[in-house]
């Protein structure tokens, strides 16, 4: 993947700015830096930086206080800037790839081209039928930019920028390796988007991204029961100190975690109707509503598929000298993004380098 030191990843989520600065040594990734800072409410709205001074000196503060030298950084975007198609194209060479791309984009993005960063990654050759199937994906140019000049005004470069449901991917191969002969979804579910990526045979089949996640229940918590979003948070978090939860705010997490697993199904059911495949072996979720332990057995009553929890500590270890390890334990679903993008290095030839 690239050459060069690894890149810090950054994460900027709508609850919270996550980094993650790893090092490999001897085919393993240690955890070298890390840092986690809550934005507050409404500083990021529908995948849109409302409060673009929050963001920067909440990233200034983290690289300070974590102590993380390091500028050179890879940033994550949703999907709602970015369109993803696996399209299939006469097979050619790499160089002429590179110059057909552009054209072959044309025909699949309903957008002005020009406008638009492109990117492709080869899912597979068919030399018998003379194609082969390719990822294509496109961003609007305008979209990178802004977000990479946030970035930018926090002191630090945005080197590479990824997709999130790819990040998850590329942390989730790193840590478990994709299975050539099962059907996998991996389930992120944040705060404000649940990001789903289905895994069929190795290659990523389908990606959707549902504008719905934890904030929904703590949002339902705070209207049923009258409180305040602190409070509601806490409930659904488990208590807070006291951990007293009343028998009200459970009714409502088991209500509001049944509707978010309905709509994960629908996605998986769409994805089952369309693909001409007949099962999803298993679900695998991250985010920090993957802590959730409602939300994870609602989505296993509905798709009737065992859930299991994304751990990206399988093959991961820390540097005790500055990562307290049960602390970052503790969290590492909600790290995955961030480690995903970790994974990225300096030197990679990718069109998307912002
Ligand atoms: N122990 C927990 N129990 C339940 N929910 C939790 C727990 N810890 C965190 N969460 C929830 O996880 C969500 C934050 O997760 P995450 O950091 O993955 O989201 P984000 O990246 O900030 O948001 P998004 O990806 O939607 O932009 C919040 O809704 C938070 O309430
Ligand atoms: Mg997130």
């Amino acid at each position: 993947m690239g050459e060069g030191k690894n890149l810090v990843g950054v994460d900027i989520g709508a609850s919270a700015i996550k980094v993650a600065q790893l090092k490999e040594s001897r085919k393993r990734f240690q955890v070298v830096r890390w840092g986690f800072a809550p934005l507050p409410p409404q500083t990021i709205i529908d995948g849109h930086v409302m409060n673009a001074s929050v963001v920067t000196e909440t990233l200034l503060k983290l690289f300070h206080d974590q102590k993380i030298a390091q500028r050179d950084v890879a940033i994550g975007v949703y999907g709602q800037s970015v369109i993803v198609r696996k399209i299939t194209v006469p097979m050619m060479t790499q160089a002429e790839l590179d110059e057909q791309i552009t054209w072959e984009a044309e025909q699949h993005i309903p957008f002005d081209i020009k406008l638009m960063s492109i990117d492709y990654e080869v899912l597979r050759k068919r030399p018998e039928a003379g194609q082969m199937d390719l990822l294509l994906v496109a961003a609007k140019k305008d979209e990178i930019n802004d977000y990479a000049g946030l970035v930018r005004e926090a002191k630090l470069r945005p080197i590479v920028v990824d997709i999130n449901a790819f990040t998850i991917q590329n942390m989730f191969e790193a840590q478990y390796g994709l299975p050539a002969d099962s059907t996998l979804a991996l389930i992120n579910v944040g705060a404000a988007v649940t990001t789903l990526n289905i895994i069929a045979k190795g290659v990523s089949s389908f990606t959707r991204e549902i504008t719905n996640a934890g904030d929904f229940v703590t949002e339902e918590i705070r209207k049923s029961l009258g409180c305040s979003y602190e409070q509601a948070e806490a409930y659904k978090c488990g208590g807070g100190p006291t951990q007293i939860v009343p028998q009200e705010a459970q009714q409502v997490i088991l209500q509001a975690s049944a509707t978010l697993a309905g709509e994960i199904q629908r996605s998986l059911d769409f994805y089952l109707a369309t693909s001409g495949e007949s099962e999803i072996h298993r679900v695998y979720l991250s985010g920090g509503s993957a802590y959730l332990t409602p939300l994870a057995q609602a989505v296993e009553k509905r798709a009737r598929v065992p859930v299991q929890f994304f751990d990206p500590m399988i093959n991961l270890t820390v540097d005790n000298k500055y990562v307290n390890e049960p602390q970052f334990r503790a969290m590492a679903a909600q790290m995955v993004v961030a480690l995903g993008l970790g994974l990225r290095r300096e030197k990679e030839q990718r069109q998307w380098s912002a």
